[in-house]
C-alpha cells in the first residue's frame, strides 16, 4: 500500500494505490475558487491554503479506501516541478509521517507522476509509446521505454498548451482556470469562423504565445458587444488552433521515435476535442488528467524509496531540471 500526496500547484490531494496500480482512492480538494477572483493561482494563498487541507486530505484518503495507517508500507510526495512554498507542504507532510512510522519516503517527478497516470488498474498502458504531456505548466513530448523514465523529445518555447486555454478563457471572460469552459463553450461555436495560425518552430517544440496575441486583437477588432456575441465561435476556433498544434507534434514525434503508440496525460487531455481528435490514443479518465495523488503513487512504485531516516533533508525543486 503506497500512500501519496500532491501538492504542487492549487490542488491538495492525497491517494491510497496498491502495488499492482489498484486505486483504492484519490481524494482532491481543488483551491480553483480560491484563486478564481485573482485570475490565476496565487503561490502564497496556495500555500497556506494546503496547510490547513493536507492533513484532512489525506485522513479522506486512508477512510475511503479504508486503509488504516497501520497497513501502509510506503509514502510518496511529488518532489516537484511546481510552486516551491506549495510543494514544501506535501514534503513535509509526507516526511512527518512517514518518519512516525519509521516508513520509506519515495519522491516523485510530477511530470513522470502525470506519465504514470498511464499504468494504474484497470486498462494500463505499457512501455514503449509516445507520449504528449499538456497542462497548465508544461508542454512535452516524451519517448517513454521504460516506467518511472521517459525521454524529453520536445517542449514549448513559451506558454504551455493548459495557460494558452487559460489566457484564451481570461480574454473571453470566462474565469478561470479556462480549459473546460473554453471546451464547453467551443462545442456551441464554429470552428472555422476565425483563423488563428499556431507559429510552427523547428524540430518537435511547440509555442503558443502568438495564439494568445492573435485572439486578443481579433477580439480587439470586434469590440466588445460583438466579440460576447461570438464568444462561442471565438473559443471554438481558438481550441481548434490548440488541438491541431498538438495532434500534429505528437504524430511527427511518433514518426521521429518510431514508436507509434501514442498517449495524452495532464490537464488538458481533459479536452473533448483533442480526444475526439486522437481516436487511436490512450486517454486516462478525466480525474486522472488533472493534478491528482493516485498517479504520485502510481509512479512511486517504479522509483527507488529512500529508506527511513535517510528522507529528512530532502528539498523540492521549483522547475524542470
Ligand atoms: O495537469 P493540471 O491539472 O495542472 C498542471 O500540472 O498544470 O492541468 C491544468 C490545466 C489548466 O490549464 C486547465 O485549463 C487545463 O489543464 N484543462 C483543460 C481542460 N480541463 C483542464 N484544457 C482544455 N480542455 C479541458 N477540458
Ligand atoms: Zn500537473
Amino acid at each position: 500500500m503506497i500512500l501519496a500526496f500532491e501538492t504542487s500547484c492549487d490542488e491538495t490531494a492525497a491517494a491510497v494505490v496498491s502495488d499492482d496500480g489498484r486505486v483504492l482512492s484519490s481524494v482532491v480538494s481543488s483551491q480553483a475558487d480560491l484563486h478564481a477572483r485573482f485570475g490565476g493561482v496565487v503561490p502564497e494563498v496556495a500555500s497556506r491554503r494546503h496547510l490547513e487541507l493536507v492533513a484532512p486530505v489525506a485522513r479522506a484518503a486512508l477512510e475511503s479506501a479504508v486503509v488504516p495507517l497501520e497497513r501502509v508500507e510506503r509514502v510518496a510526495v511529488t518532489q516537484g516541478p511546481g510552486l516551491i512554498g506549495a510543494l514544501l507542504v506535501g514534503i513535509s507532510a509526507a516526511k512527518a509521517l512517514a518518519w512516525s512510522k519509521g516508513l520509506p519516503l519515495v519522491p516523485v517527478d510530477h511530470l513522470e507522476g502525470h506519465v504514470a497516470s498511464l499504468y494504474l488498474e484497470p486498462d494500463p498502458l505499457d512501455p514503449p509509446f509516445t507520449c504528449l504531456l499538456a497542462s497548465g505548466g508544461h508542454t512535452l513530448l516524451l519517448a517513454v521505454r521504460e516506467r518511472g523514465r521517459s525521454e524529453r523529445l520536445g517542449s514549448t518555447l513559451d506558454d504551455a498548451a493548459g495557460e494558452a486555454f487559460d489566457k484564451g478563457a481570461r480574454l473571453l471572460g470566462l474565469g478561470y482556470p479556462g480549459g473546460a469552459a473554453i471546451d464547453r463553450l467551443a462545442g456551441e461555436g464554429d470552428s472555422d469562423a476565425f483563423d488563428f495560425p499556431v507559429a510552427r518552430v523547428p524540430g518537435l517544440d511547440f509555442s503558443f504565445s502568438g495564439l494568445k496575441t492573435a485572439l486578443l486583437y481579433a477580439t480587439r477588432d470586434l469590440g466588445s458587444e460583438e466579440t460576447e456575441r461570438r464568444k462561442a465561435d471565438l473559443a471554438a476556433s481558438y481550441q481548434r488552433a490548440i488541438v491541431r498544434a498538438l495532434v500534429s507534434r505528437l504524430r511527427e514525434a511518433a514518426d521521429a521515435t518510431g514508436l507509434s503508440r501514442v498517449a495524452v496525460v495532464g490537464g488538458v487531455a481533459a479536452n473533448s476535442e483533442l480526444r475526439a481528435a486522437l481516436p487511436d490514443a490512450k486517454f486516462v479518465p478525466l480525474e486522472l488528467c488533472t493534478d491528482n495523488a493516485a498517479m504520485i503513487a502510481s509512479c512511486a512504485r517504479f522509483v527507488e524509496a529512500l529508506p527511513y531516516p535517510r528522507y529528512l533533508a530532502l528539498d523540492a525543486y521549483a522547475s524542470l531540471t
